[in-house]
């Protein structure tokens, strides 16, 4: 890919003001983010590139690229150097929206690729955690999950057959679960226990989702209740720590 070039540092730099000099030139580079000169994957000026073109210190370069970085704009690889990125999704893991329905939240257009679809008999801890007798079907759903047409997370789902019959016959490559499940059967989701867990992706992620080997993962487990408290889903996603942090609001009871 190209190298941009970095626009006149010269004459942009305000040298004597009160601006630290590095968030001059973070904000000259985001700026061009932001404008779309550079897009996300177009590399970013070197270290020593910006340090010889703005004529800074390689310590005050450093210091831009690094806050770009930090803010998920941009990431470095080896071999590859600095390159664009989208800032991170911040996941509210209070709110128990669907995929779908997040990502149309956020004017992102949501898509998936499908990567398995199967009927199997439960057994072990999905019978604890979807409250089934072993061997009771369940429809599991492997999905990539991608936004804006980058690919975002990849999400195992479990879901009793026995509640939702027919559900096995929905084409979940256009189709949203937390959708059919609503529309056609009426579920109403009440509340749902998460676990989450950072983990390193492994050799189908990182390929699945063009990341990194081994890059860190962030895992998000969900079990789903309806409002009678019969399990709904059994899920796992698996999202890349790049591009997803997770955010909550604590509600407050009393400081001690
Ligand atoms: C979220 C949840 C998954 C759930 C999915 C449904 O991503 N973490 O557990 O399966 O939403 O998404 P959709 O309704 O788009 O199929």
């Amino acid at each position: 890919m190209e190298k941009n070039d970095v626009q006149s540092p010269l004459s942009s730099l305000d040298k004597d003001g009160f601006i630290p000099l590095y968030y001059q030139i973070q904000q000259a580079l985001l700026e061009q983010i932001q404008t779309g000169k550079l897009l996300v994957g177009d590399c970013l000026p070197s270290e020593y590139e910006l340090a010889r073109s703005y004529r800074v210190s390689r310590m005050t370069a450093r210091q831009a690229l690094h806050n770009l970085k930090s803010r998920g704009y941009a990431l470095s690889q080896k071999g590859r150097g600095t390159y664009v990125t989208r800032p991170k999704l911040e996941k509210n893991i209070m709110h128990l929206r669907g995929f779908t329905e997040d990502m149309k939240q956020r004017g992102m257009m949501p898509s998936s690729r499908l990567l398995a679809q199967t009927v199997l008999s439960a057994k072990g801890v999905l019978t604890e955690q979807l409250r089934v007798e072993e061997g009771s079907a369940i429809l599991q759903l492997r999905r990539l999950r991608i936004a804006d047409g980058l690919p975002m997370a990849i999400e195992e789902s479990n879901i009793p057959l026995k509640h939702y019959p027919g559900l096995e016959r929905t084409d979940f490559t256009s189709e949203s679960l937390y959708k059919v499940l609503r529309n056609k059967y009426g579920v109403r989701a009440a509340w749902a226990d998460e676990v989450l867990e950072a983990s390193p992706a492994t050799h189908e992620e990182s390929e699945l989702l063009s990341i990194p080997k081994n890059a860190i993962m962030l895992s998000i487990s969900r079990v789903i209740m309806r409002t009678d408290e019969i399990p709904i889903e059994a899920a796992c996603s698996r999202y890349f720590g790049n591009r997803y942090r997770a955010s909550i609001r604590v509600p407050t009871t009393t400081i001690e």
